[in-house]
């Protein structure tokens, strides 16, 4: 009886460190995940090919060789981006026509991607008819080039909208959150430099919650996937 007592309070011993033993190993992976993550945002910037200020300067030559013509801009700044990068450096995506719909933080418009890699991305979105919605909470740093009609923007404290017009650039610093609205006839050259991958959820939410356009969806995973791969595989990151 009293040896059976003895064990019983050996185990309830273990047993209350074990759970101490359990969670200090998962404290300190946590501790090594995290540090590991903040290294990695250090040198992420090694791997950008883009520069804001010449994609700026880009978008304003587009708008002046062709006003009012939003399609012979977006084929302007392609066939820059072709001739400036070479293929060994940077995969562009040549195919002007492969749009594909996009609802994110409850607006919605067309997209069609120049760019994707681990840590840039470079697209054309924007829509005829206008739209509106949260910008998101993003791990990039967000450049807009707003190459035809006008964005508006709203940020919490202020009563006046933000207006963005053509030639224009509205820059959303990583983790600033802001309501938007695309007017009218808004295009937008949209540059997003930093963690891309931690990006797309938000990108996928409302189709995922909502507009269960599985063929959006499957459009926009296929030509991200293989944008990135293409890219992965001259060793662009
Ligand atoms: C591309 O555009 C930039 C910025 O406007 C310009 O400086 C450069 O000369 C252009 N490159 C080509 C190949 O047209």
């Amino acid at each position: 009886m009293s040896s059976t007592k003895k064990s019983g309070a050996k185990k309830s011993t273990e047993e209350r460190r074990d759970p101490i033993m359990k969670w200090a190993t998962r404290v300190v992976i946590l501790a090594l995940f995290l540090a590991f993550c903040g290294w990695l945002d250090t040198i992420k910037d090694r791997w950008y090919v883009f520069e804001p200020s010449k994609l700026h300067a880009l978008a304003q030559d587009a708008i002046a060789a062709h006003p009012d013509d939003t399609g012979a801009m977006v084929h302007h700044i392609v066939s820059n981006l072709t001739a400036e990068y070479p293929s060994s450096q940077i995969r562009i995506n040549p195919n002007e026509r492969e749009w594909v719909f996009n609802n994110a933080g409850g607006a919605m418009g067309g997209m069609y991607i120049i760019h994707a890699s681990i840590t840039e991305y470079l697209i054309v979105f924007g829509t005829p008819l206008g739209t509106e919605g949260h910008s998101g909470i993003h791990t990039a740093d967000d450049y807009f080039h707003i190459l035809s009609g006008e964005q508006w923007a709203y940020t919490l404290g202020s009563f006046e909208k933000e207006v963005y017009t053509a030639g224009s650039v509205h820059l959303m610093p990583r983790g600033v959150r802001k309501q938007y609205k695309m007017h009218k006839g808004c295009f937008a050259l949209e540059y997003a430099r930093g963690w891309i991958p931690l990006m797309l959820p938000f990108g996928f939410a409302d189709a995922i919650s909502s507009t269960m356009d599985y063929i959006s969806v499957y459009d926009t995973v296929r030509a991200t996937g293989r944008e990135m791969i293409k890219n992965l595989l001259i060793g662009k990151i």
